[in-house]
């Protein structure tokens, strides 16, 4: 099966969360996440940091517009191209303003619109603490489906899974670069995103995420813990529409090796402590 998605070195570039209450939700990323707010005009914001960008609209709570992976250069996204249309995948005509031209839209098997694209080159934009935009999460009623799709069918690669004892998946984390995951989906009696991450790189780099969060009265709804997948040191927050946000640090890079199953219980999901099992 040809890692498509893996040799067009794709990275989460850009996320797009619709909101009833857009301008509180900027707000909240300008103060909390370092990413200043700038409105686009037809209750819309454009939310940037370094390495790290929002786009938010106005309409549901908690639902996902759209999710924006960059492709490495433009052999990659031709690759991805040319496997999206010999599957046979949907395409759709939305674009992203923080892409070329050239990027493509796909509906994936849950109905998420994804885009693959290249980035145009950011003004400048300095954030006091480090944490670019990393991976992203879904919730879904069949991981099985979400592997057909995102591996099947693009090309991620698989790095962990997490199983109930029955065999069924209750995660999957895929990768499209060396990063353990850029994707992941938890099997949920729902359909829509877990959380987003931002990978802050070190421990101590998550002391001063903890520090900020606490000088704005924002409390961790999670965490500190880390992960047994990826292997990663964690926290979650909430935003006000009740988005969950991680912030992480030390995970795993993978070179190669095998595939790693893991059980479906409390210490996979928190070496060190409680877990929020979400199925
Ligand atoms: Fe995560």
């Amino acid at each position: 099966m040809t890692q498509t998605a893996l040799m067009a070195g794709a990275y989460l570039h850009h996320i797009c969360f619709e909101s009833p209450n857009p301008e509180r939700l900027s707000t909240f990323y300008g103060k909390i996440l370092e990413m200043k707010p700038k409105p686009l005009g037809d209750s819309r914001w454009l939310c940037s940091g370094e390495k790290r960008q929002i786009l938010i609209k106005k309409g549901k709570k908690n639902k996902l517009a759209f999710a924006a992976f960059a492709c490495r250069d433009k052999e990659g996204l031709n690759m991805l191209k040319k496997r999206i249309n010999q599957e046979g995948i949907k395409v759709t005509s939305l674009k992203s303003n923080l892409f070329k031209s050239d990027s493509i839209s796909i509906i994936d098997q849950d109905g998420h619109n994804i885009f693959f694209g290249l980035a145009k080159s950011q003004s400048k934009v300095s954030s006091k603490i480090n944490g670019p935009l990393q991976h992203l999460t879904f919730a879904t009623l069949d991981v099985e489906k979400f592997v057909n799709f995102y591996v099947g069918k693009l090309g991620f690669c698989i790095s962990d899974r997490v199983i109930h004892p029955g065999g069924k998946l209750a995660t999957c984390f895929v990768r499209s670069n060396h990063q353990h995951h850029t994707v992941a989906c938890f099997k949920s009696d729902r359909v829509g995103v877990d959380h987003h991450s931002y990978e802050a790189g070190e421990w101590n780099t998550i002391r001063d995420w903890c520090d900020h969060f606490a000088s704005n009265n924002i409390e961790l709804m999670w965490g500190p813990g880390r992960h047994g997948p990826g292997n990663n040191l964690f926290v979650f927050i909430e935003d006000p529409d009740g988005n969950w946000i991680e912030i992480s640090a030390e995970l795993e890079i993978i070179q190669d090796r095998l595939i790693k199953d893991w059980p479906q219980e409390e210490k996979t999901l928190n070496l060190w402590g409680k877990a929020i099992l979400r199925s």
